[in-house]
């Protein structure tokens, strides 16, 4: 392993090496089967430089890339079996929520639904991977954002857990790792209004920066509260159905440095760090609100219904370990020159030291080693990363191979980096790269933007023949797992 210490890198016995996905990014077949339409389908595509819009109604010109996937729906068995030639431990995926339930307030349960999800629980435990099941991703049902506006209404807790009593039941011998919602730091920022399912005028773009009154914050942090409450139910109603049940959180991992030592720039990224990481987690792994969200709350007129049952319920719905993305750093400024240079970047300035993918995304191995080490110093429960990968554009060649020597660059350091977490301390129990099979940018709807080791021939506009093939990745990963993460050459 390169960049040794005198400790020797190692993984853990029994670490989980697998690969993430989500139902709304690769599942296709949107209408199929009593499917009902979630608030995914009705954002079209877009690109690194044109952001995607949600609309409703849908518009005779324009792409909606989750309806298709990368068609799973009908070629699961197919993927999973791909998935175990690589030697899977472990598969993340979500489940649909308007599979469940079509319209989300429904008396009864779509049974075909049901039936599709123990299919592929079924063909993971014939392969010995085990499932770890995300259960909201990015997935609101379009009839509850419509008509109770989504996460801010309270209502919404009731729906999601009838939601989660039905897939607790039917799966609770089947899937033992579940993640309540993916991301949910992303609601601590104007454009998770989206994703927490509050009504988007339309044309609305995703993810990007938006502006918003004062009531909207408010209205956005109720969202956000009614999912952690939901999150705290669903670890209490997990634990009753089976104690065996590993439940955790998952938060978009940001690692935020300061641009200088000024300490206006130290303060700065330490306020950036709490607030777009720690918040949700401190609620979800401490069971309560930290007082600089109290501080934040104040400061900005913001009131969320937090009533005294709440609080009882945050605490007793405390999760069993710690999940997150990573993808990228930034840095974080006071300096008005510089911040007016970063422009409306989401996520900060860019790090001088470190370059960024062709979508921007700045690549910063040793970033993860930093965060791993931030959450278990904070937590001290066991970590999982969750997702991380390099979304870079593939060349498919005639005889079907595909070199993606850069994808395996990128995932050796950043292997590499967790094994340094590893020898620092860290309880790391698992690793799924994100769109271990390509599928949808989430981000930019695009098919271009690749992460796989599986390569799907899909265009950005749904044409191609959806036929699988490996890419180099897929026998270097395929590697990294049989020696339990000793073998990165
Ligand atoms: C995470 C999401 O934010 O990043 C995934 O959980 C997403 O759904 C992934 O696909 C990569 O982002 P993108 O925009 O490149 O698809």
């Amino acid at each position: 392993m390169k960049g040794v210490s005198m400790t020797q890198l190692k993984f853990p016995e029994g670490f989980l090496w697998g690969g993430a996905t989500a139902a709304n990014q690769l599942e296709g077949a949107w209408d199929v089967d009593g499917r009902g339409p979630s608030v995914m389908d009705y954002v079209t595509n877009g690109s690194h430089h044109s952001p995607r819009i949600f609309t409703y109604p849908e518009r005779p010109d324009r792409y909606y890339p989750n309806r298709s996937g990368i068609d799973h729906y009908h070629r699961y068995e197919e993927d999973i079996a791909l998935f175990a030639e690589m030697g899977f431990k472990v598969y993340r995926l979500s489940i649909s929520w308007t599979r469940i339930f079509p319209n989300g307030d429904d008396a009864q349960p779509n049974q075909k639904g049901i039936e599709f999800y123990r299919n592929v629980f079924l063909a993971c435990k014939k392969y010995g991977i085990e499932p770890l099941v995300t259960i909201n991703h990015f997935d609101m049902p379009l009839h509850l954002s419509q008509k109770y506006r989504g996460w801010a209404s309270r209502d919404t807790i009731e729906f999601f857990m009838n939601y989660v009593t039905v897939i607790f039941n039917e799966y609770k011998d089947l899937v033992k790792y579940w993640l309540t919602f993916n991301e949910i730091n992303l609601v601590t920022n104007p454009f998770g209004s989206l994703l927490a399912g509050i009504p988007q005028d339309d044309g609305a773009s995703f993810f990007s920066m938006r502006p918003e009154t004062e009531a909207q914050r408010s209205e956005r942090f109720t969202a956000l509260h009614h999912e952690f409450v939901a999150s705290a139910k669903a670890v209490i109603l997990g634990k009753s159905i089976n104690p065996d049940f590993m439940i955790g959180c998952m938060i978009a991992g940001m690692t935020g440095y300061p641009h200088t030592c000024n300490p206006d720039d130290i303060i700065a990224a330490q306020q950036a760090m709490n607030f777009g990481n720690f918040l949700c987690s401190d609620v979800q792994v401490r069971g309560e609100y930290p007082g600089f969200a109290k501080r934040y709350f104040r400061d900005h007129n913001v009131t969320i219904d937090l009533t005294p049952e709440d609080e009882v319920l945050l605490k007793e719905g405390k999760v069993d370990f710690y999940s997150f993305s990573y993808y990228q750093s930034h840095c974080v400024s006071v300096d008005p020159d510089i911040l007016k240079k970063a422009g409306n970047m989401s996520f900060g300035i860019q790090n001088p030291y470190l370059k960024a993918s062709d979508w921007g995304w700045v690549v910063d191995p040793k970033g993860l080693r930093y965060y791993l080490n931030e959450v278990y110093n904070r937590y001290q429960v066991p970590v999982m990363v969750v997702e991380n990968g390099l979304g870079a554009v593939d060349v498919k060649n005639e005889d079907g191979s595909v070199h993606d020597d850069y994808r395996i660059d990128y995932m050796r350091q950043h292997i590499e980096q967790m094994a340094e977490a590893v020898a620092d301390g860290v309880d790391l129990i698992g690793y799924t790269p994100w769109g271990c099979i390509d599928l949808v940018s989430a981000g930019t709807g695009e098919m271009k933007k690749r992460y796989g080791f599986i390569f799907v021939d899909k265009g950005d506009l749904g044409d191609g023949s959806y036929d699988r093939s490996r890419k180099d990745s897929f026998f270097w990963y395929k590697k990294v797992i049989a020696s339990n993460g000793t073998d990165l050459e």
